[in-house]
């Protein structure tokens, strides 16, 4: 364990370049925010944490976290601290069109500058709905401040008619079922309200709870962060934990690039597939390294993990939901079953080893998280697939695809974009059998734009009415995390940016090997590049606006789809006085 450092020295907090003036700027800073009631000994030089809160109505999975910013700010002031709250643009994955995805550099930029335009020495991170996670991390990342993850936790279990109802995952399943006319609309709106019924994010294993589990194998946010429910009593007490410990942090300068290093990414990546998580973290998690400089690709992902199986037995892979992963000991029991594959000296925010973390971690429910020799499913990490239709890469998660269609050869049934998609996919004259490939163009970082999570494409009904529930998918689009099926995604280049996607035409053959890693369109050499050489790059969505800027910069799926000019730190810098 790391010894804590001496206290820091007032006048070495970049807050007291604010507050800790005797000239007329410090009266402006000081006086406005006493006028909300507080003393005058508060900017005596005790450190400054900003409490950056991604509360908002419109995001509902983070309806609670003025609770949780409290129980910060009372463990800030415990700890000797000046608690700050603000808020940040808040990403929401149910409301929010044409996808949250698209906004999250644009939320990052804002995390990033909020912080270093503010008095602030450190920060804690409130987040939950999926993209609130990684916006928040990457402008947190190129501050490179004191920094510390809380994510919101997630939901109770879904609980319907005596059976489990996972979010997202009983949503794909249910509207199937109504599209294939086995259940009735009254029964699906029942649904709905015993689908979620607490606060908190997605209780299924998709993206929110994967990158909460990242947060934790990161080392940013404290053990237990991944699992305990929103309404549960220890996610109040963690996040007092992590505002007494920030303030440490501050006195021990350890910043958030001292934690997130190529070793602590490397633990994520293990873990990532030993948890069967979504494969959004693989975007994230290279556009969070990018931030920090951290050399990281898509092939780390299959190199460090694809090997590894996945442990835990949760939707939508599984059976069972984040309240059974909390009981069962949650992600330091995960961790301690793979430690042999982790870094196990890497520090982690609260100052502790992962070693130190996990070492006393227990599995109260096997049957949740199976041990290493009896895993849930072998190697079952993403899988990167390249050839001619992905030079880049695209990527497939086995764990929740169908083992009998892992190799595949179909003709390929093409859909130009997601309106020709819903304007065709239930036409009963639509060529199509569950032999054939579903191929989905211009659902990319440019082509959506923002990537949207339509790669999980719903079969054709006269293929469900034989109750066929997987077919081979591939777009450049992404997946949710709570989707399943043998779906490739993330193809790179997309399809709007002229990568072969683009040139795929209905009756071509397709050929999907995973075992070998490849995804290849059967035309000949000359042929693609001819068809290539004709393509017509698509009209922009917008000629102006936050749109416009993110299409002309947003890089591809396997560059982190960050904005390219957002790429590395940029520094806790102090700007120059406002007035
Ligand atoms: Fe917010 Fe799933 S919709 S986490």
């Amino acid at each position: 364990m790391t010894q804590p450092k001496p206290k820091k020295n007032p006048s070495e907090l970049r807050s007291q370049q604010w507050f800790g003036r005797q000239d007329r700027d410090g009266f402006a800073y000081r006086s406005w925010v006493k006028g909300k009631g507080v003393p005058h000994d508060q900017f005596d030089g005790r450190p400054v944490i900003g409490i950056c809160n991604t509360f908002s109505e419109l995001t509902p999975c983070n309806s609670h976290f003025r609770t949780l910013a409290e129980q910060v700010k009372i463990g800030v002031y415990e700890a000797g601290g000046f608690p700050l709250e603000f808020p940040v643009m808040s990403l929401g994955e149910t409301l929010l069109r044409p996808t949250a995805m698209l906004y999250r550099n644009l939320a990052s930029m804002d995390v990033e500058e909020s912080i270093r335009g503010n008095p602030i020495d450190g920060v804690v991170l409130l987040m939950g709905c999926d993209k609130t996670t990684p916006s928040l991390v990457m402008g947190a990342s190129s501050v490179d401040l004191p920094t510390i993850g809380v994510s919101g936790g997630p939901m109770l279990n879904g609980k319907w008619r005596g059976q489990e109802l996972g979010s997202g995952t009983g949503v794909w399943s249910m509207s199937e079922q109504v599209r294939a006319g086995t259940l009735k609309l009254q029964d699906f709106f029942e649904a709905e309200s015993c689908m979620h019924r607490s606060h908190g994010h997605c209780m299924t294993m998709g993206t929110a709870s994967t990158m909460a589990c990242m947060v934790e194998a990161l080392g940013l946010g404290l053990p237990g962060n991944a699992a305990y429910p929103a309404v549960d009593g220890r996610r109040n007490v963690l996040a007092r934990m992590a505002g007494r410990r920030i303030v440490d942090m501050v006195h021990e300068d350890q910043k958030i690039s001292q934690v997130l290093t190529r070793e602590a990414f490397e633990n994520a990546i293990r873990t990532l597939a030993a948890i069967g998580g979504s494969t959004n973290a693989v975007i994230h998690l290279i556009a969070i390294a990018g931030r920090l400089g951290v050399k990281l690709s898509i092939e780390d992902f299959d190199r460090l993990g694809s090997e590894l199986p996945c442990l835990v037995n949760l939707q939508p892979s599984g059976e069972h939901l984040m309240e059974d992963f909390c009981y069962a000991g949650g992600l330091p029991v995960v961790m301690k079953e793979i430690s042999q594959y982790l870094h196990l000296d890497a520090v982690t925010a609260n100052g502790k080893t992962v070693r130190e973390n996990i070492e006393g971690a227990v599995n109260y429910e096997p049957q949740v998280i199976q041990p290493l020799d009896k895993p849930f499913k072998e190697k079952a990490g993403i899988a990167v697939l390249r050839g001619n239709l992905a030079p880049r890469g695209a990527v497939i998660k086995p764990s929740a695809a169908t083992p009998a269609l892992m190799v595949h050869r179909g003709r390929a049934v093409v859909f130009e974009d997601s309106d020709d998609f819903h304007k065709r996919i239930d036409d009963e004259n639509l060529d199509v059998d569950e032999t054939c490939v579903l191929v989905l163009k211009n659902c990319g970082p440019k082509g959506y734009p923002g990537m949207a999570e339509v790669g999980n494409m719903p079969l054709p009904p006269k293929v469900l009415r034989k109750g066929i529930t997987d077919m081979v998918r591939i777009s450049d689009a992404r997946m949710s995390g709570t989707a399943y099926g043998t779906v490739v995604l993330h193809t790179a280049p997309e399809a709007a940016a002229g990568g072969p996607l683009a040139i795929v035409r209905n009756g071509d053959m397709i050929e999907l090997d995973v075992p070998n890693r490849r995804i290849h369109l059967d035309i000949s050499d000359a042929e693609l590049a001819a068809r290539l050489a004709d393509w017509k790059k698509p009209e922009p969505p917008l000629s102006s606006g936050y749109w416009k800027l993110y299409v002309d910069h947003v890089l591809q799926a396997d560059q982190g789809a960050d904005l390219d000019f957002l790429v590395g730190k940029r520094g806790s810098f102090v700007p120059k006085d406002n007035h």
